[in-house]
């Protein structure tokens, strides 16, 4: 008889219920293994495997490089770390803008190859129907406004979003679309907290805000820079629980000093 005991996924559904509860949704990002593994057992509700993969793991200015390729390979290696959460991958930029067709092959990807569990993708009104035919064919679908770095030379940069009359409006518009269209949830990236405390009363599907403030139905961070692994900046909106990357260094700085000094190996970590 297997002692194993079976964990229960979350699914898009359950965050759905967990607005209805009023239970506040927790999202971290993750782009392999060991780091998924580490977000899925500290409870998780979901793993986002972001295109942020760019640049806090590839190391490029920005997020437009990354490749369906990249976001494949991380995607796979993040869902082999997960039981509990629900792993949610990114649709990179070019791999639905072209058509719906092609934005339903490429979503439908992360489910057959990566086995996710639903993808992510960025725009308003203007994706509403690609959201549409994705959710059609049986793949739960997040939407994300705001700041959506895919957009950064539209938008001049990284940039509040929603804070004039008109925008803050066609934002509210955008998110009652993409409900409308079949979303399960809606990233809120850098607007005001009272425009995405309006939007997340209007909707009845979860809002996870990153720099959006307190009023969402849950949050996501990038696990870098909420473990301060990432030295290029550090956004307003991002809390530094830990710094991981002065941990790392003076580990490394010690090890470096035994093997010069001759103390590592030891007879401990040496074979008779
Ligand atoms: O790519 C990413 O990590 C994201 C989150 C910041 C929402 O889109």
């Amino acid at each position: 008889m297997s002692t194993e005991i079976s964990i229960k996924r979350i699914t898009a559904k359950d965050f759905l219920e967990k607005k209805k509860k009023g239970e506040k949704i927790v999202v971290i990002t993750a782009y392999d293994y060991p780091t998924s593994m580490v977000a899925d057992q500290s409870g998780v509700d979901a793993i986002l495997v972001g295109d942020s993969l760019g640049m806090v793991v590839l190391g490029y200015e920005s997020t437009l490089p990354v490749t369906m390729e990249d976001m494949i390979h991380h995607t796979k290696a993040v869902v082999r770390g997960t039981k509990r959460a629900l792993v949610i991958g990114d649709m990179p930029f070019m791999s639905y803008q072209v058509s719906v067709e092609e934005a339903v092959r490429n979503a439908g990807r992360f489910l057959q190859e990566a086995e996710a569990q639903a993808v992510k993708l960025e725009g308003g009104r203007e994706v509403a129907e690609t959201v549409r035919r994705i959710v059609k064919a049986g793949i739960p679908v997040m939407a994300h406004i705001g700041l959506t770095p895919q957009s950064i030379h539209q938008l001049g940069g990284f940039k509040v979003q929603g804070r004039d009359v008109e925008t803050a409006a066609r934002l509210k518009e955008d998110a009652l679309l993409l409900e409308e269209a079949g979303a399960f949830s809606l990233v809120l990236e850098c607007i005001p907290k009272s425009l995405a405390k309006e939007i997340s009363d209007a909707l009845t599907i979860p809002t996870i805000g990153i720099g959006a403030g307190v009023h969402c139905d849950g949050q996501v961070l990038v696990f870098h820079d909420l473990l301060g692994l990432f030295e290029r900046f550090v956004p307003k909106h991002v809390k530094v629980y830990a710094n991981l990357r002065e941990k790392m260094k003076e580990a490394i700085l010690q090890y470096a000093r035994e093997v010069r000094e001759g103390i590592f190996p030891d007879d401990d970590h040496s074979f008779k």
